[in-house]
């Protein structure tokens, strides 16, 4: 099987986390690089959590690369309050030490993607990707493929009434990248909030997890046990939504989202900061530079993600679809 390239850009997180799990299971991809980007945690401390991911993978000859600090123009504004003060779900994993990468995320990215054509798989906000384009636009115009989780079409925002976080977070990143897609024929694949709501991690799933693969569903369970607090206090709901996997997931298998090509803009400004304004009705007669997912196979998704991380065949789930 040829195995596609890509570049992890994110902000580990608890999603995150669990959405580099998937990638580094999947034998169709090869994660040839994971790049952090100040988002849910700043990015030192994103780096030491991507570090604790792979350290629990047994994976720590994957290189990981730190990347931009703040957003291109607006404050930083951490989601901490989501994902815990240690940005894992106050698990607290003890730190991993010894583990230095010379180049930025940026330069990374640059080097790589004049070489040869890699897949960005963005799980942030896009600030890295906006840094990008700055220092090496045909290094941008190279990626294969860029698939965001980010933006919201007809579900309400996460962060304000119209924004979700990652677009929220640097609006003038994604605005850039959203802008830079479509001056050059490109299409951005927007997984956002319309699907990603619909994927929730319930404590039947997480002990279904758990009873499946007492070690996976251990490290799950500390990582997510302060998300599902947060869920319950912020959203009324038992579980949590856990988006960026479905991010990975769609790019392995496209038949687990489907939707629609359409113009997007984002926002930079006012009360509507960082809503992706998606054009479904065509009023600005601008050619689509973006898919847009409005549906999910939530079945797919759990049997494709849990027979991954834990290393059971899809068909030894027996009981998913009851639990679903
Ligand atoms: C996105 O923001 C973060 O909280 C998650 O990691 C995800 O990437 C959801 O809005
Ligand atoms: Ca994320």
């Amino acid at each position: 099987m040829e195995r596609r390239k890509v570049i992890i850009d994110c902000d580990p997180g608890i999603d995150d986390s669990l959405a580099i799990m998937l990638a580094l299971k999947s034998e169709e991809i090869e994660v040839i690089g994971i790049t952090i980007v100040c988002g849910n945690a700043p990015v030192e401390m994103g780096f030491g959590n991507a570090k604790k991911v792979l350290r629990q993978m047994g994976r720590l000859d994957v290189p990981i690369f730190v990347g931009e600090k703040r957003p291109v123009r607006r404050e930083y504004v951490n989601a901490l309050d989501t994902h815990g003060e240690d940005g894992l779900g106050e698990s607290y994993l003890s730190e991993v030490d010894g583990y230095e990468q010379q180049m930025d995320a940026v330069d990374f990215m640059a080097s790589v993607l004049k070489a040869e054509k890699v897949s960005v798989i963005a799980l942030g906000p896009m600030t890295n990707l906006a840094v990008l384009i700055d220092r090496a636009m045909d290094a941008f115009l190279n990626i294969e493929e860029l698939v965001s989780m980010g933006g919201t079409f007809k579900s309400h925002g996460n962060c304000s009434p119209v924004a979700e976080y990652n677009y929220w977070c640097d609006p003038d990143a994604a605005a850039l990248v959203y802008d830079t897609m479509y001056e050059n024929g490109k299409k951005i694949h927007m997984i956002g909030l319309d699907v990603t709501r619909k994927i929730v991690l319930t404590p039947t799933i997480l002990e279904y997890i758990c009873r499946l693969n007492p070690e996976t569903g251990d490290f799950i369970r500390k990582i997510t046990k302060f998300y599902f607090d947060f869920h319950w206090q912020w959203e009324h709901i038992i579980g949590c939504v856990i988006n960026d996997p479905l991010t990975v997931a769609y790019f392995i298998d496209r038949n687990i989202c489907q939707g629609f090509d359409s113009y997007v803009q984002i926002e930079t400004q006012g009360i509507s900061l960082g809503q992706s304004v998606v054009d479904s009705m065509n009023f600005y007669r601008k050619e689509a530079n973006a898919k847009v997912m409005t549906e999910v196979d939530v079945l797919r998704f759990f049997r494709l993600f849990l027979s991954r991380i834990l290393d059971v065949k899809p068909e030894e789930l027996d009981i998913l679809q009851d639990i679903i």
